[in-house]
């Protein structure tokens, strides 16, 4: 496995579908980062709103709803899963076409991404104590708002053909444009190319090719 010279902390932001999740796993295993995926930790809230009975519509309430979880954390070889309320949802429930649908509308609320903002920046301290090479975080505000001063900054994209074919993969249902459209135009945290960010097309690139060329930058 090669060798990072210090403790790196590596965004990847993008829309969904673009490959950040598959090239973030690959990564990790292939740098020793810890990785985690903040979709899974606004998909985990959206699951936990829901099933307490909060509506994304009528957020006037959703800080009760809020302060009755409690974040932790679990690792799974080189992931650090969220829990809640102890309890981390399985992947079926994360992805269950009414989690797709309502995903979007709960994380463009203020008070449910602050609840995520200091747990998601304590995670690189976990990841050092816990002896990884690094922290590799994925999402839409990594290197804008989590962490802006990140080592490595990464933005993937690629068209709507090869992303949705992607999900039909996947046996998703999922719409992909409508939560892009949703994530670019909220006003906490939209989805934004950071400044600066090593972008990526990754229509055109296998994954292997894609782990590979981030890993040369990391790497040198
Ligand atoms: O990566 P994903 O498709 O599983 O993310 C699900 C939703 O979570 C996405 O539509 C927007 C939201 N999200 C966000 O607002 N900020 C992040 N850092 C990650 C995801």
């Amino acid at each position: 496995m090669p060798e990072l010279s210090a403790f790196k902390i590596i965004a990847i932001d993008g829309g969904a579908a673009t490959g950040k999740s598959s090239t973030s796993r690959g990564l990790s295993e292939k740098l020793n980062l810890m990785h985690v995926d903040t979709g899974a930790h606004y998909r985990s809230l959206t699951y936990a709103l829901i099933q307490a009975g909060a509506s994304a519509d009528n957020n006037s309430n959703i800080l009760k709803y809020l302060e009755a979880l409690s974040l932790s954390t679990q690792i799974d070889g080189r992931s650090a899963r969220l829990g809640i309320n102890s309890v981390v949802p399985a992947d079926a429930e994360l992805r269950s076409p009414k989690v797709n649908a309502h995903v979007s509308k709960f994380a463009a609320i203020e008070t449910v991404r602050h609840k995520l903002f200091d747990y998601q920046r304590s995670l690189a301290e976990l990841a050092r104590k816990q002896n990884f090479s690094g922290l590799i975080m994925e999402g839409r505000d990594i290197g804008s708002v989590i962490f802006p001063d990140a080592d490595h900054r990464f933005f993937l994209h690629a068209d709507e053909t090869t992303r949705a074919a992607r999900r039909a993969s996947e046996g998703q249902t999922d719409s992909i444009l409508k939560r892009d459209q949703m994530d670019t135009t909220r006003k906490t945290a939209p989805l934004v190319c950071p400044e600066g960010a090593t972008q990526i097309d990754t229509a055109p690139l296998t994954l292997e090719e894609v782990i590979n060329k981030i890993a040369d930058i990391i790497s040198s």
